[in-house]
């Protein structure tokens, strides 16, 4: 069977949209309506007129699609695409963090359960966490799960401590400054673009740093031909792709990859839209509390 055309035949026929994060697949591509990173996928889940949302990334991108669509069917393929930094605080925890730390704003990154989001202030992305955390015009925040993008804000701003929960995601954490300088030695002419969910001491040897987004803006308007890009394969993936006549390295030679990123395949988007399962559901309390955290992100970055 062709699924990519068996999968659009069936897309018209119960009007339904595909938004695919940029570390998927690269093949997810050739079926997706929109493809970008959480905060281009969150606001198109927050304009969708769609029946059905098949949602090819990870749980809580599609946690984020129904609490926008309470009324909307949404679907994620792989109902096993979990996200290891979102795991890594739930609402005990942070009810901990924030009775430490009493009368603080709370910012959540996007990367995060719906139970989270329902007792925090505002949520971010990697897109748009400085502005975010810049709009509470507060001396002091509280920011989570990622320490990591909670820091490099702090940094960026000058002037607000940001006071940070111990997560992050095991993907980029991993990336060293030896590597980094390692990387560099093979390619002298290739510039750095990093992922801000990297540790503060690799960041500070890249030459840009930004969200998903922001590394393929970059590329796009850089006279430059030699890359080094330290964020997950799917990214490299997409700008071999689409700049042939540029030149793009892992750090040393060694994809980063998020597996969980790579479990939705075209098969399990073909039974998604057939069968209309696994279905994502929220409880409703919860999801009423996490909207406003949700849309008062939106309405921050519209
Ligand atoms: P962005 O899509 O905001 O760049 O985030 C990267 C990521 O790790 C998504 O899980
Ligand atoms: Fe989560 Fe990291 Fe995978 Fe993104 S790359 S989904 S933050 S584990």
């Amino acid at each position: 069977m062709d699924y990519i055309k068996e999968i659009k035949r069936l897309q018209k026929e119960k009007n339904a949209v595909i938004l695919a994060h940029c570390y998927q697949n690269i093949e997810i591509d050739n079926v997706a309506d929109y493809i970008g990173d959480s905060l281009y996928l969150s606001q198109m889940a927050a304009k969708t007129d769609a029946d059905i949302i098949i949602f090819a990334g990870v749980y809580f991108m599609a946690q984020t699609a129904k609490i926008l669509n309470p009324t909307k069917k949404v679907i994620l393929p792989n109902i096993k695409a979990g996200c290891d930094m979102a795991d890594m605080i739930n609402l005990q925890q942070l009810r901990e963090f924030k009775s430490k730390n009493p009368n603080i704003p709370t910012v959540c990154y996007i990367n995060s359960t719906a139970e989270v989001k329902s007792e925090c202030d505002i949520c971010c992305t990697s897109s748009n966490a400085v502005e975010i955390v810049k709009s509470l015009n507060a001396e002091k925040v509280l920011f989570l799960p990622d320490k990591n993008l909670g820091k490099w804000v702090e940094k960026q701003l000058g002037n607000v401590e940001v006071i940070t929960y111990n997560g992050y995601c095991p993907i980029h954490n991993q990336l060293n400054p030896k590597e980094i300088k390692e990387t560099k030695m093979q390619y002298p002419n290739a510039l750095v673009l990093a992922h801000p969910e990297c540790i503060e001491d690799f960041l500070n040897l890249a030459d840009y740093v930004g969200s998903t987004t922001g590394i393929m803006n970059y590329v796009k308007n850089s006279n430059e031909k030699e890359f080094i890009v330290a964020t997950e394969k799917g990214v490299l993936d997409r700008l071999k792709r689409d700049y042939p006549n540029k030149k793009f390295y892992d750090i040393c030679n060694t994809p980063s990859i998020c597996q969980s990123m790579k479990l939705n395949s075209i098969l399990d988007i073909y039974n998604a839209l057939k069968n209309e399962t696994p279905e994502i559901t929220v409880d409703a309390k919860i999801a009423a509390k996490a909207l406003n955290c949700i849309e008062r992100m939106l309405e921050v970055s519209k």
